[in-house]
């Protein structure tokens, strides 16, 4: 991997997975500590990317597989030029909810494309950025139904059946085994304070390895 100051580290999961509560844990501790840290998401982490976020979750009827693709591609190259490479070049922590291996996950597995394929475009996208970190909080789909019903509102991918949460599941672990160094696996089903614990210990090691 290239060489950069900053450390990026990024969440995955189920929908309703508590990557968001994860993610604010994880930001609070690292800038008590002095670090400065940047927290984002895909998609919809630019002004750009929120037209695209609302157009890819939001529009009503169809939107062909690889146009969806294309469409977080796209979402993500401009987030990567303008917001995350800048941070990581600063020096900075980026902590992100959401990147590539969504994509692979959602429109790869969960979808009819080719995994492979979708994981090109998104690296074509990103000049090939891969996090230092990727958590990724695996929930048995049921538990992820179970949360989301506290939400009123779903959007059109959570509106998705069972089985594509299914497929996502298991896309995501598939590529967490691909490369076991860039992912830390949680059950997350553990509690709050545990999983948060487990992902510091991670990071802890991480700035440890660059700091020497
Ligand atoms: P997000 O806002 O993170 O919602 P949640 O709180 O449910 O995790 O993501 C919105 C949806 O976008 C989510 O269902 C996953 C989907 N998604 C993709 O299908 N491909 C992608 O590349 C990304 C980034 C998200």
């Amino acid at each position: 991997m290239e060489r950069r100051a900053g450390l990026f580290i990024t969440l995955e999961g189920g929908d309703g997975s508590g990557k968001s509560t994860q993610s604010a844990r994880l930001t609070g501790w690292l800038t008590d500590a002095g670090h400065a840290v940047v927290v984002t998401r895909e998609p919809g982490g630019t002004s750009l990317g929120l037209e695209l976020r609302d157009i890819v979750l939001h529009r009503r009827g169809e939107i062909a597989p690889r146009a969806e693709a294309l469409l977080y591609a796209a979402d993500r190259a401009h987030h990567i030029a303008t917001v995350v490479r800048p941070a990581l070049d600063r020096g900075e922590i980026v902590v992100q909810d959401r990147y590539i291996d969504s994509s692979v996950a959602y429109q790869g597995a969960g979808r009819v494309l080719d995994g492979d394929e979708v994981r090109g475009i998104s690296l074509w996208a990103t000049e090939n950025l891969l996090p230092d970190l990727t958590v990724l909080l695996d929930l048995h789909e049921a538990d992820g139904r179970d949360r989301m019903a506290e939400r009123t509102k779903y959007d059109r991918l959570e509106a998705e059946k069972s089985d594509f949460h299914a497929r996502v599941r298991a896309g995501y672990l598939a590529l967490a085994a691909a490369e076991p160094e860039r992912f830390l696996v949680l059950d997350a089903r553990l509690p709050i304070d545990e999983l948060a614990a487990a992902i510091r210990k991670r990071v802890e090691s991480l700035l440890a390895a660059q700091a020497g």
